[in-house]
């Protein structure tokens, strides 16, 4: 018992954060594209411009992961680099480049995922009202279309997009990630119903114009909860804090239930009418419909959570974290068993195969001077979630994979190159790749299947 048998053992990225190439090859602008330059809004006025270079070493990185014995590469496809102006024309060049990537791997054994939108959005939709323009529904079911009729040959596993609570609430609410916009309220719900229609539009389309045998998700992204105890009314607790909409207007967009339970359920969850109505614009049936496409498993991004417990009310309460807890670089907390309760809590709700599409840390590395970069501190933080993820795969959660987020050290969005996530190191001055000693440690876990945790 453990990890299945087939267990999908991957690493993730995302076009923005490792491609460079910003301008090369007809790609168009995109939102980050913008943002970056303007002062202030990214540390240290960092860019995408050139990332990671995985525009033109991709083979290198696909190498590094055959090395490894990563058995899946979940990536995502610059909207923009192969519909420059977002939707019409195609870019042949762009289309090129993921075939050659999606090729690369596949001739060394790596499966292919691939996320539709991880936040690149086309700066000539957003001059068009992005999300907020009603014909966002179709800009990306069309863009969809493209991606199966180009890659679904190759491409089994499809999530449409990531973590909507970011890209809708950071984007366009904190103003802290591109486009940098703070709306107001009302707009941001506008926003997130198109979303959740898009998404659907675009499972539809996938099916329609992908080849028949492929598998669609969806990968949103939340803070866990877990019980304080295993008594059934902390339990209670928690599952009910994980799936309550925020009090609080200004947080709204972090939830889980607000967008899954449309996705997955067909239904807006109650106490987000209660809570929001007023900013709710109408919803009808049909467009519930068009959200609730089928999926054939759950992708959640998952890095920490928080402690809960039922108070003397009954209502949930959550913990306060005691003084000198641990937490990352980014200054995230470290709590493993978040990597047990959601899953399980999820798949209870959802009812559908769980795929862990990101989960990791950053860590402040540096090569040392034998030339190795130690990172002991990411070594044990996956060896403790990990274990977690396994005790909820032997407590019967259906758990199908797990994405190490992330491959490489990247463009943490806001963060510009201050925060270094990856299994593997790079050097942004030279772009050379260095694998940490973490990298090793997960090639050992993937080669025993998680046995030895
Ligand atoms: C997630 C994002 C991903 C990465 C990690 C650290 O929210 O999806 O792109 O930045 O956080």
């Amino acid at each position: 018992m453990g990890f299945r048998d087939d267990f999908v053992w991957g690493a993730a990225t995302a076009s923005y954060q490792v491609e460079g190439a910003a301008y090369e090859d007809g790609k168009g602008l995109n939102i980050w594209d913008v943002f970056c330059k303007e002062p202030g809004r990214v540390y240290n006025g960092d860019t995408g411009d050139v990332a990671c270079d995985q525009y033109h070493r991709y083979k290198e990185d696909v190498a590094i992961m055959k090395k490894l014995g990563i058995k899946a590469y979940r990536f995502s496809v610059s909207w923009a680099r192969i519909m420059p102006g977002g939707t019409g024309e195609i870019n042949p060049k762009g289309i090129a480049y993921y075939k050659n990537l999606i090729h690369e791997m596949v001739e060394n054994g790596i499966e292919p995922y691939m996320t539709l939108f991880h936040w690149d959005y086309p700066y000539e939709l957003y001059k068009r009202g992005g999300w907020m323009n009603p014909d966002s529904v179709q800009w990306f079911a069309d863009y969809a279309r493209v991606i199966a009729e180009n890659f679904s040959d190759e491409v089994k596993h499809f999530f449409t997009m990531n973590e909507p609570q970011c890209f809708i609430g950071l984007g366009y609410r904190t103003a802290e990630h591109a486009p940098g916009v703070h709306a107001p309220i009302r707009d941001t719900f506008e926003m997130a119903v198109n979303v959740l229609k898009a998404h659907g539009a675009a499972v539809k389309a996938l099916r329609q114009y992908g080849a028949k045998d492929i598998k669609i998700g969806y990968a949103p992204t939340g803070t866990m909860c877990y019980p304080a105890s295993d008594k059934p009314e902390d339990i209670e607790a928690a599952r009910k804090l994980l799936f309550a909409c925020p009090d609080n207007p200004e947080e709204w967009t972090w939830n889980v239930s607000f967008w899954s339970d449309p996705v997955i359920l067909g239904k807006l969850p109650d106490d987000l009418v209660e809570k929001y109505g007023r900013y709710l614009p109408e919803i009808t049936k049909e467009d519930l419909e068009l959200m609730h496409q089928p999926l054939d498993f759950y992708g959640q991004n998952i890095y920490n959570g928080f402690e809960v417990r039922a108070g003397k009310d009954g209502k949930p309460e959550r913990v306060d974290r005691y003084t000198g807890f641990p937490k990352t670089a980014i200054q995230w907390p470290v709590t493993p068993e978040c990597l047990y309760w959601g899953p399980k809590f999820l798949y209870e709700r959802y009812k559908l195969p769980v795929y862990i599409t990101e989960n990791g840390l950053s860590c402040h590395d540096w090569v040392s001077v034998d030339g190795k970069v130690h990172d002991p501190n990411r070594i044990d933080f996956l060896q403790t979630y990990l274990r977690q993820l396994k005790k909820a795969s032997e407590d019967g959660v259906d758990i199908r994979g797990y994405f190490e987020w992330s491959l490489m050290d990247n463009f943490e969005w806001a963060k510009g190159y201050f925060d270094r996530f990856g299994i593997v190191f790079v050097d942004y001055n030279t772009q050379e790749r260095i694998i940490k000693d973490s990298g090793y440690w997960y090639a050992k876990v993937i080669e025993e299947n998680g046995e030895n945790l």
